[in-house]
């Protein structure tokens, strides 16, 4: 009987979590005694409720290799990882290193597996915002180019790969000179759906806990390095959230990351803080869980938020979404109207937040597959 095929998934970041257990669960069910995965999570996010939460939640198996490499510059977080993920496919001999999106732990799973001439498979290939200040944009385009298969979740990521050169042409066998480039669609919109219907099923959670009624709030995230670690960007950001939620008497909910937690404790205007503790039903409060974040998602009026996989899953539910960013790489979500870019610019945020308050969502075709 022919072996099966052995993959290595590198995780660390939250969203690597969630966007893990759609594979996970393939890999347990359909594809059963075919794959095995061996699943390695970095410990760049550590916190239970960044981490343990997930896999507590969304029935991922525990990983079998922890790095507990944990918070650090860039350089000092992608070396410690680059190190121990080396030494374990070479202790471990997988067929191929799958990898999720753009995070430091994507970087590191890439360059360690392609030095050693195993095969990558990157998820949410293709996806580029063309700002290189963005840590994202690096760990990206460095991957793409460690990658053989590249899992493309829409056509807008083939043709930003084709403008650097790759071919969508298919390559047989696929290999890291001619690697092949597919459109898969999202593996976010199959878990959206999946852990939507589960979330159905329960009857307290975060929307429950804090009163909220369908569409009568607006949920916020924010965690993007330039929108927290730059005070003056914080700053307009929370303002921003402040003024829509007193002009429209709206209660605003906002799960803290917390690298933005730590920068609003430490932001030097202490009458910011007065203020949102003193604000009625201005919510900050912890990372959520996956099913309430779906909950909070789908209940609420609009999102306001920097985060690329929650503008996905304001669009999966039909939410519009204001994009604290002067760019995106779900670029299809602003052309068709679902998405209004305001960067940190609080005349540009009142005024895409008073757009959606007035107009219906267009609706918009599927745009990340079935
Ligand atoms: C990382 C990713 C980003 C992704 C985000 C998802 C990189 C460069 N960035 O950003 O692409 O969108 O994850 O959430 O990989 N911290 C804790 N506890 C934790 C994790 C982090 O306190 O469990 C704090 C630490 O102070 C840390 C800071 O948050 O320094 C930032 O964490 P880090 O993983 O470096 O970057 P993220 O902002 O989470
Ligand atoms: N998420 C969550 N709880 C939160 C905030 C986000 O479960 O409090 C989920 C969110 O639904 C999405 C993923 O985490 O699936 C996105 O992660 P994040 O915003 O941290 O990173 P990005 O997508 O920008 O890389």
């Amino acid at each position: 009987m022919k072996r099966p095929l052995h993959i290595l998934t590198v995780i660390g970041a939250r969203p690597q979590i969630i966007k893990a257990s759609a594979i996970s669960r393939a890999v347990a069910g359909p594809f059963a005694g075919r794959i095995t995965e061996t699943l390695l999570h970095t410990g760049q996010h550590y916190d239970a409720n960044m981490s343990q939460v997930f896999f507590d939640e969304l029935g991922i198996p525990q990983p079998q290799i922890q790095l507990g490499v944990g918070s650090g510059g860039h350089g000092q977080q992608v070396a410690r990882m680059l190190e121990a993920i080396e030494k374990h496919i070479l202790t471990l001999g997988p067929d191929l290193v799958l990898l999720y999106g753009d995070t430091n732990s994507t970087l590191a799973g890439a360059l360690a597996a392609s030095k050693l001439h195993v095969p990558v498979a990157h998820v949410e290939a293709g996806l580029r915002s063309y700002n290189k200040a963005m840590p994202e944009e690096l760990n990206r385009i460095v991957c793409d180019q460690c990658s053989t298969w590249l899992f493309c979740p829409t056509p807008a990521a083939i043709a930003n790969l084709e403008r650097e050169g790759f071919s969508s042409m298919p390559s047989q066998p696929p290999t890291i000179d001619r690697p092949q480039v597919l459109l898969t669609g999202d593996v976010m919109y199959d878990n959206s759906m999946h852990f939507a219907r589960l979330a159905s099923t329960r009857t307290s959670g975060v929307v429950q806990d804090l009163g909220l009624r369908p569409e009568g709030y607006f949920l916020a995230t924010v965690h993007r390095e330039a929108n927290t670690n730059d005070p003056d960007r914080l700053a307009a950001i929370l303002e921003s959230l402040l003024d829509a939620h007193k002009a429209y008497d709206i209660p605003v909910v906002l799960p803290l990351h917390p690298r933005t937690r730590k920068c609003i404790e430490a932001h030097p205007d202490a009458s910011l803080r007065t203020r949102i503790a003193a604000a009625k039903h201005f919510h900050l409060i912890p990372p959520a869980g996956f099913l309430d974040m779906v909950d909070l998602e789908r209940n609420a009026r609009l999102v306001v938020t920097d985060s690329g996989g929650v503008q996905k899953e304001a669009y999966f539910f039909g939410r519009p979404v204001v994009v604290l960013r002067n760019e995106t790489e779900w670029v299809e979500l602003v052309e068709l109207g679902q998405a209004i870019l305001a960067d940190t610019d609080p005349t540009r945020i009142r005024a895409a937040i008073d757009h959606f308050m007035h107009h219906p969502v267009p609706k918009v075709p599927a745009l990340y597959g079935d």
